[in-house]
């Protein structure tokens, strides 16, 4: 039997979350440079994106590029912001084509010019697609987003549109980035590291985690399909108690 089948289309994540890691690590074990890595990590977020399509979540969100990463060798991260563009531009055709809509999390602004453009051109171009929402984390860092809402909020209260009493959860996730989309469910991280590295640290409040060894160029079909079984079989509690949630 597949690994597909035995998945419950019933209790699905509705929103996966991937910190996309280890292709500097593939490159290297076969003696190659950083960025072979990177461009060797399209395949796996095709498949990443084909997977969630075949299950019909709805949402999938992948780190492809933190604030932290400026700190890179110049010549990776000029490499990186090259392959986005091209990426983005080749892959515009099957987005469309599998009625993907591709959104963006992260400050844009700061990416060079071309870069920001090219994503800013295929988020409007797919912006009427119903399929999976491909939400691309980019130049993205959890503080960076939770310290620009808090700002936003700030200012309101200046101005006296918003009353301090009446800042609440919801009002706080309406200001960040993800505004009207769900939380992940379910958080995947390759590559064998063991922490969030900056990553939708509210969002992520209550998602189950899901760490595998797998470098993010090996990550296939199957490895996603693996990590959803793997979600199935926790027990999501919320705060509450085993007998509680099983008397649901
Ligand atoms: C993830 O792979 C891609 C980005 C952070 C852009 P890495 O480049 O971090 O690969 P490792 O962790 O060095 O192996
Ligand atoms: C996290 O990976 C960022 C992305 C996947 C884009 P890193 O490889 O940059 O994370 P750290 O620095 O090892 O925690
Ligand atoms: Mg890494």
């Amino acid at each position: 039997m597949a690994l597909v089948d035995l998945i419950d289309r019933t209790r699905l994540p509705q929103h996966i979350a991937i910190i996309m890691d280890g292709n500097g690590r593939w490159a290297r074990r076969q003696g190659e440079e950083r960025i072979f890595g990177h461009r060797n990590a399209i395949a796996a977020v095709r498949a990443a994106a084909e997977g969630c399509s075949e299950l019909s979540i709805p949402y999938l969100t992948l780190y492809a590029f933190s604030t932290e990463n400026w700190a890179r060798p110049r010549q990776e991260v000029d490499a990186l912001m090259e392959l986005m563009v091209e990426t983005i531009h080749r892959e515009l055709k099957t987005l469309m084509a599998h009625n993907i809509r591709l959104r963006t999390i992260g400050d844009l602004k700061g990416l060079p010019a071309k870069c920001a453009r090219e994503l800013e051109e295929a988020v409007a171009c797919s912006r009427l697609n119903t399929g999976l929402n491909l939400i691309l984390a980019v130049n993205y860092s959890s503080k960076w987003e939770l310290t620009e809402a808090m700002r936003k909020l700030a200012y309101q209260v200046q101005e006296g549109s918003l009353d301090p009493e009446e800042i609440t959860d919801a009002t706080i996730s309406a200001a960040l980035q993800t505004a009207g989309i769900p939380f992940p469910e379910l958080m995947i991280r390759t590559s064998g590291e063991m922490r969030l590295s900056n990553f939708l640290l509210w969002q992520l409040a209550y998602a189950e985690l899901y760490f595998t060894p797998v470098l993010w160029p090996d990550f296939s079909k199957e490895d996603l399909f693996e990590a959803i079984l793997e979600f199935q079989k926790r027990e999501r509690r919320f705060g509450m108690t085993s007998e509680q949630i099983k008397a649901l």
